[in-house]
């Protein structure tokens, strides 16, 4: 069965264009498949629901795998650069204990509780963003109406200033866009952490920043860089997923008439509508990728030591042995609760509550002030950030 796929698959054009057909043969194929991406790295792919709950559970499947290899790759003559210290302090990349314990530091000043007073704050902002593309008539999804949301709530959930709001904005699409290549960007933003951190520390407010820079957990807190990685962290991996999650909720109540129509006469189902874009197009395909740390079984094959594995959220949100006919966009779904969009385990999305709090606002604002939405000519099937995805969407007479 392995044999009846090519060893770039993944990445094909026509793989691109029905990935769900390609990861149905992977779940039927009974063992991992290996996949080599462009840059010639042999990944395992896992795409059964119960074999990604196992790899991201397993014990001997994670980030840190130069800590397992022997003997122990020798250490870089020269100093890490700022943002390369930076960048190895990112919760995301690390395994336990360090995993362990920055989690549970940012756990404390991250609670659902400190999520939950945002809900006001953010139902407004959504409400200014739909008024802004209702004057608009013809608009992009993307650009005009998710893109904004996300960036601003996380800077109402750090505590940047209203004055700063700009400059943050601006470091921060470029961090999430991937474009900083001389790491210009992450250093003024390091920069301006700092000297927000600061500022906290002499006089604390109810937020985020306050809170990180006041842990006193036994002696231990975040340090200098682990503070501005968590930050940076909360900017990379809240921003494009909530945008894609609204864009793709959208588009998919767009293409599903009868269910946008649920959704215009109850607002209430906005949080059902969430949970079901979120199984049936979430925005992680494949978790970042984690490293075998020795040979081992799973997923009915035997994987070698210090191999990458990718275990696909797309492969196990359509796993036809968890949720009845998968391929069916179905805003009132019973089984919709299994899906694994926000993953599983240790790494579990940390931005889970507040990602599906600006979804379900948003999708409520619309349902209740664009009840006359509809696709505009030149609207895609999928919306894809990375390739620069748009959702023209359309509001009013035809010609506003
Ligand atoms: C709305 C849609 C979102 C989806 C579908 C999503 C999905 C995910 C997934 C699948 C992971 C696990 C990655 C892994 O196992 O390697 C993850 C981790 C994470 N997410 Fe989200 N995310 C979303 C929104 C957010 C938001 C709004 C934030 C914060 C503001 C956020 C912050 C994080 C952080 C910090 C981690 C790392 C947790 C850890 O490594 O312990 N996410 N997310």
């Amino acid at each position: 069965m392995i044999d009846d796929f090519r060893p770039m698959e993944l990445w094909e054009p026509e793989t691109r264009r029905d990935p769900h057909a390609f990861y149905a043969r992977v779940r039927a194929a009974g063992t991992p498949v290996p996949q080599y991406d462009p840059a010639g790295n042999r990944f395992w792919i896992v795409a059964r629901h119960a074999d990604v709950l196992a790899g991201l559970q397993h014990p001997d499947i994670g980030h840190e795998v130069h800590r397992h290899q022997e003997p122990d790759l020798s250490p870089s003559p020269y100093p890490p650069s700022e943002t390369e210290r930076i960048s190895s302090r990112q919760l995301i990349a690390l395994d336990p204990p360090d995993h362990t314990r920055l989690r549970r530091l940012v756990s404390t000043a991250f609670t659902a509780r400190t999520v939950a007073r945002l809900e006001d704050w953010i139902a407004g902002v959504a409400a200014e963003l739909v008024a802004h593309v209702r004057r608009l008539g013809r608009f992009d999804a993307v650009t005009d109406l998710a893109d904004p949301l996300p960036v601003n709530v996380i800077a109402q959930l750090v505590g940047v200033p209203d004055e700063d709001r700009a400059r943050f904005r601006d470091w921060s699409a470029t961090i999430v866009s991937a474009s900083d290549y001389d790491g210009s960007a992450t250093l003024a933003f390091a920069a301006y952490v700092d000297e927000l951190a600061a500022r906290r520390r002499a006089e604390p407010r109810d937020d985020l920043i306050s809170g990180l820079v006041a842990l006193e957990d036994g002696g231990d807190a975040l340090d200098r860089d682990e503070l501005v990685a968590m930050v940076q962290l909360l900017l990379i991996a809240g921003q494009e997923t909530t945008v894609d999650v609204i864009a793709n909720a959208l588009r998919l109540l767009l293409t599903h008439p009868e269910q946008w129509d649920d959704l215009r006469a109850d607002p209430s189902l906005a949080g059902a509508v969430v949970e079901e874009t979120l199984r049936f197009r979430g925005p992680v395909e494949i978790v970042p990728p984690r490293f075998t740390f020795r040979e081992l079984d799973l997923a009915g094959g035997t994987l070698p030591a210090f191999e990458r594995v990718g275990l696909s959220l797309w492969g196990a949100n359509r796993d036809p042995e968890v949720f009845s006919h998968p391929d069916v966009f179905d805003v009132h779904r019973a089984d919709v609760a299994g899906h694994i969009a926000f993953g599983y385990g240790s790494h579990f999305c940390l931005g889970a509550s507040l990602g599906r709090l600006e979804a379900r606002l948003m999708l409520e604002a619309v349902a209740r002030e664009l009840p006359d939405l509809r696709l505009a000519d030149g609207a895609p099937d999928d919306v894809r950030l990375h390739h620069g995805g748009v959702l023209p969407l359309q509001v009013g007479s035809p010609a506003g």
